[in-house]
């Protein structure tokens, strides 16, 4: 396929999975919004239909609770064959939540980015710079809301780095660098809400997280149930506590763009130190997370103070936000991504990059996020090394990815192995991210 058949053919499954009020994540299995998944489609409207790609801004943002938080699934169409149901979450218990029901928590925040490039982009087509201008003040204090919900629901005592309190919340469900903290988790079998899964209908179970993860999944969700959602609660009594590499690499860069955004719209300095303080703080936190020995970032359980050393596609992200000095980047580069044994293309595996480092005992080439190549991790990484200099490397995912939806459709995941393609078919940002890897390799960047 040719580039602008395959930009038409994604510009398309972004029509197909259009209904009417938001683009579903995918054709099946996913009916409903979902938090990143609206950033990452709005990013890919931004040149081809920016009107559209704010509308998709507009449908996540009014789920936005009291509190500032933008939850991680909104439903504002009622249920559907999907399992968490809308009624599972009762968020309805907290005086917040908005009158259609959503989940209880959040996901990586890269809103902020998102609608920075869309406002950068339209303010040069003719006709929408002043929409552009307009849509940016109008959506600025929804996501300082959320920014500084963050802050102080989820780094309440100042560590520089921000917990997610849920798997689910780091967009990578089942990724095995959280399996030491959720195997810790004690409970009885009678405290785990009841639930049937919908998700094995439409997806092969192998591609999908196992029964047990999905019992401790659940159970948090019980918990968090119990206390009503409250934020202070919930932070002195998660039994998940997390500092994500990825989550907090995505709030960086966030930081860094809502800080943009607030001084072309000529905020009040107060407002404007209160952001630069919380980029100062989030930079510095990461120290915290570099593992010299691995030579790589890792998670930290916060209930325990322990690192979380699986070696996951989360591992490379500050890179991401420009957070690793030059030397640390080197590091990630060649002993990393160029090294066949971690995430490098190699004789037993074709495609990078893999979402799991391939050395890893927890490595399963299929399964969701435990080694399959994810479309947007890719897109993550390579405007990481871009940062860093490192373009022609950062050339060679995008490559890979192109590779992979020419050769797979745009599907969720790929097995790294072959390239085939694995879990839900239709995926809106697998098609998303190429409308935008294709237009900047066309020079359209920035
Ligand atoms: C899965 C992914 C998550 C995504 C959602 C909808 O739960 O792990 O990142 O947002 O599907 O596509």
């Amino acid at each position: 396929m040719d580039r602008e058949a395959l930009r038409t053919a994604a510009l398309q499954l972004l029509r197909d999975n259009d209904l009417g009020d938001f683009i579903k994540p995918s054709r099946h299995q996913y009916p409903h919004i979902w938090n990143w998944d609206a950033a990452f489609i709005a990013l890919g409207l931004s040149r081809a239909d920016p009107p559209r790609a704010r509308a998709e801004v507009r449908a996540l943002l009014a789920g936005q609770w009291g509190s500032g938080m933008v939850p991680h699934i909104l439903y504002p169409t009622g249920a559907s064959d999907y399992f968490p149901t809308p009624d599972f979450w009762r968020v309805d218990a907290h005086p917040g939540a908005p009158a259609f029901a959503t989940s209880g928590f959040t996901q990586p925040p890269i809103l902020a980015s998102v609608v920075r490039t869309l406002q950068q982009r339209a303010e040069a087509l003719p006709g929408e710079a002043d929409a552009a201008r307009a849509f940016g003040r109008e959506v600025y204090p929804q996501l300082l809301a959320w920014h500084r919900w963050l802050r102080a629901a989820r780094d309440p005592h100042g560590s520089g780095l921000v917990a997610i309190v849920h798997p689910w919340e780091s967009g990578t469900d089942n990724s095995p660098r959280f399996q030491p903290a959720l195997e810790r988790l004690r409970f009885r079998a009678d405290e785990v809400p009841s639930f049937q899964r919908g998700d094995r209908r439409h997806v092969d179970a192998a591609e999908r997280p196992l029964e047990d993860d999905y019992q401790r999944f659940m159970y948090l969700i019980g918990v968090y149930r119990e206390l009503r959602w409250d934020d202070h609660e919930i932070w002195r009594r998660a039994p998940f506590l997390v500092h994500d590499a990825l989550f907090n690499a995505i709030l960086l860069q966030a930081d860094r763009d809502l800080l943009a955004l607030a001084r072309e719209q000529g905020r009040p300095a107060a407002e404007i130190d209160e952001i630069g303080g919380w980029l100062e703080a989030g930079a510095r936190g990461f120290d915290a997370l570099w593992d010299d020995d691995a030579g790589v970032y890792f998670d930290r359980d916060l209930r325990t103070g322990e690192l979380l050393r699986t070696n996951t596609v989360a591992s490379l992200m500050p890179l991401y936000a420009g957070v690793p000095d030059a030397d640390r980047a080197a590091r990630l580069l060649r002993e990393q991504l160029l090294d066949p044994e971690a995430y490098a293309p190699g004789p037993d595996a074709a495609f990078a990059v893999p979402s799991v480092a391939k050395r890893e005992a927890a490595f399963e080439p299929r399964r969701y996020w435990r080694g399959p190549v994810w479309i947007n991790a890719n897109w993550l990484l390579a405007r990481g090394l871009e940062r860093y200099g490192y373009a022609r490397e950062a050339a060679e995912i995008d490559r890979h990815s192109l590779e992979l939806v020419t050769r797979s459709g745009f599907v969720e995941y790929y097995d790294p192995r072959d390239g085939s393609p694995c879990g839900a078919r239709g995926f809106s940002w697998s098609a998303a991210l190429t409308i935008e890897v294709l237009d900047a390799g066309e020079g359209g960047g920035g």
